[in-house]
């Protein structure tokens, strides 16, 4: 079971949402791939204060409220083809009745009790704060900056205290269930202070599950929330074939709930005596411009910014940036529509995009589309390279870093094995041997290991690039049957000779687009990967080379970027040697 948090129907959906439900279906289809059984979960968090004050605002009964918002975010995770199983949402009946049975099951156990309680009280977050935290804070909320305020309750309470040592012990003792690991140092050290029993039910509002036995009372949306991992499997219920899938393998969020489900979850469960999810992974946050975003700076990168981004680039295009330059560790990162162009244009277009579409022209051109014999004689062609052992070891740390989520360490294995083909494109020359009839089997050779190679870095690619890989498997088959599982495509040597393949071109060159999604106007672009001031534009006449000058050029383009990428710059006498070549050929 892979999960992202189920989504608050009063925010609006933006890329903090979308985020992280790609980085969990990405791991979904890597899994899948796998051919694991995997059941992925979403869904929409209805209950609460704020829902039932903005539906008063609105004057609508909170459940229409809930039922218009839940529906914009299923189709967002729709629009964005996010791969769930089963999007839940907490006012289900379904959810609603199970998450009453588990709490009447925590009052027999006396893990939940009835109690008074007073204590600072956050109302945008709808929690309380112990005296020393609330004081941390000036007695405001570190979320809004609004003031705490003091409340008294008669509340049912959870006995977290009770499972003090125990999560202590969860924590410090294992470095996969919550990841990246600073999140674990944040969250020992609150620990280390020491656990309170917490406050599950609230009486200052009516919108949420009724307490089983006292009505007045509702059952706070945290404990609510969190059983929707449980709820939308069954595990309330006899003989639900969906339990196989507790414990989730993987929870995904962002930071700011890291506290919510590393602590009062697992202490939950374990009152349940349920097994704990085997990963909580929280990432970071996704800022504008060096800021946190918020609703008071309206700095969102919000739906229609969104779609606009990924109209443009493409939904893979988009999720390859997402991917790449996400926050998927203890950092933040800075969306900039500056980096979404260099990236796609770098790895997308030129990296590739190019080396594909360089390599099934040639398969085309040079052996009308059928795929030449393999070639074993390594020695006499390949100058080194042993495909074989190049593939096999960034397929293998591919594999490892999808499984740590390490996604940008996953896509930089694939572009290091295209980055390659180019380098052997340029040394090998093949433009040069079709032009002699001695050098027919060789070309083949160096052909079938450059598509070969190709076709392993799109199976790395494909958990991320979805629809793109699966044009590329139209025109290079990327595999013999859909149910052969990632290991097996991984292997060398999948391309059968005497297949046909066609010219690919998957990623076509784009403008840039500004930070709110519009197309820059040309004069106010800078070259795709530089950093320098943009230039006046000038009517840019494109020139026609032969085929042969054209695959030089991409070669030696190739060339002088993989030296840029291993550190090399305009000043080293190798770059500049290479950039000579590429004005000579293009004179
Ligand atoms: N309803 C709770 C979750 C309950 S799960 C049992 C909730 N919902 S939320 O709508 O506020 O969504 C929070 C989630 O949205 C975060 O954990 C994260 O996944 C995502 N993000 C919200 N803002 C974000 C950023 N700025 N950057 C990255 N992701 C963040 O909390």
């Amino acid at each position: 079971m892979v999960t992202t948090p189920i989504y608050y129907v009063n925010d609006k959906p933006h890329i903090g949402h979308v985020y992280t439900s790609t980085v969990a279906d990405i791991y979904a289809r890597y899994k899948r791939l796998q051919n694991m059984d995997v059941f992925f979960l979403t869904g929409t968090d209805e209950h609460g204060l704020k829902v039932e004050q903005s539906a008063e605002k609105r004057q609508i009964p909170p459940q229409a409220l809930a039922d218009e918002n839940s529906l914009v975010f299923q189709e967002v995770m729709k629009a964005n083809e996010i791969s769930f199983d089963d999007f839940i949402r907490t006012t289900d009946e379904r959810h609603t009745t199970q998450v009453q049975a588990f709490v009447e099951k925590l009052l027999k156990s006396g893990d939940v009790y009835l109690g008074k309680f007073e204590g600072w009280y956050d109302e945008g977050q709808e929690e309380y704060y112990t005296e020393t935290k609330a004081k941390e804070c000036n007695y405001e909320s570190p979320i809004s900056g609004k003031p705490m305020v003091r409340m008294e309750e008669e509340n049912y309470y959870f006995k977290l205290s009770k499972y003090e040592s125990k999560v202590k012990e969860l924590l410090a003792t294992s470095d996969s269930f919550l990841t990246p690991k600073e999140r674990k140092n944040e969250l020992l050290q609150r620990v280390n202070d020491g656990l309170n029993d917490v406050p599950i039910s609230r009486t200052n509002f009516t919108w949420g599950i009724p307490m089983p036995g006292d009505e007045q009372h509702v059952i706070y949306v945290w404990i609510d929330a969190l059983m929707n991992y449980i709820t939308a499997i069954g595990m309330a219920k006899d003989g639900e074939a969906k339990q196989k899938y507790w414990p989730a393998s993987m929870h995904v969020m962002a930071k700011e709930i890291s506290w919510f489900h590393a602590v009062i979850w697992p202490a939950v469960l374990m009152a349940l005596d349920l097994p704990l999810p085997m990963r909580v992974h929280a990432h970071g946050f996704w800022i504008r411009e060096g800021r946190k975003m918020s609703k008071s700076l309206g700095n969102f990168v919000d739906l229609t910014v969104l779609n606009k981004f990924s109209t443009h680039y493409g939904l893979d295009g988009f999720r390859y940036y997402l991917a790449t330059e996400g926050p998927i560790g203890a950092q933040d990162a800075n969306f900039a529509s500056s980096r979404v162009q260099e990236v796609y244009g770098t790895d997308l277009v030129n990296t590739f995009g190019n080396s594909t579409s360089r390599t099934t022209a040639m398969c085309v051109k040079y052996f009308d589309g059928v795929l030449p014999e393999k070639s074993d004689d390594t020695s006499k062609i390949f100058k080194g390279y042993d495909w074989k052992s190049i593939c096999e070891k960034e397929a293998a740390e591919a594999v490892r870093a999808y499984e740590n989520l390490e996604l940008n360490k996953a896509t930089q294995a694939a572009m290091r094995i295209i980055t390659k083909v180019d380098l052997f494109i340029t040394e090998t020359e093949p433009f040069r041997m079709a032009k002699d009839p001695n050098e027919q089997e060789n070309l083949g050779a160096v052909l079938y290991q450059c598509l070969e190679a190709l076709r392993i870095s799109a199976c790395i690619l494909e958990p991320i690039l979805p629809n793109k890989i699966k044009e590329m498997h139209a025109g290079l088959p990327l595999y013999a049957n859909v149910s052969d599982s990632m290991g097996k495509r991984l292997v060398w040597g999948g391309l059968k000779p005497g297949t046909t393949v066609s010219k690919l071109a998957l990623f076509p060159r784009l403008d840039p687009l500004d930070e709110n999604g519009e197309i820059m106007k040309e004069e106010a672009q800078a070259p795709a990967t530089s950093n320098k001031p943009a230039k006046k534009s000038k009517t840019k006449v494109e020139k026609v080379y032969s085929p042969e000058t054209q695959a030089k050029i991409d070669a030696q383009g190739a060339l002088i970027r993989s030296m840029k990428e291993s550190g090399k710059t305009n000043d080293d006498a190798e770059v500049a040697e290479a950039v000579k070549i590429l004005k000579e050929l293009k004179a």
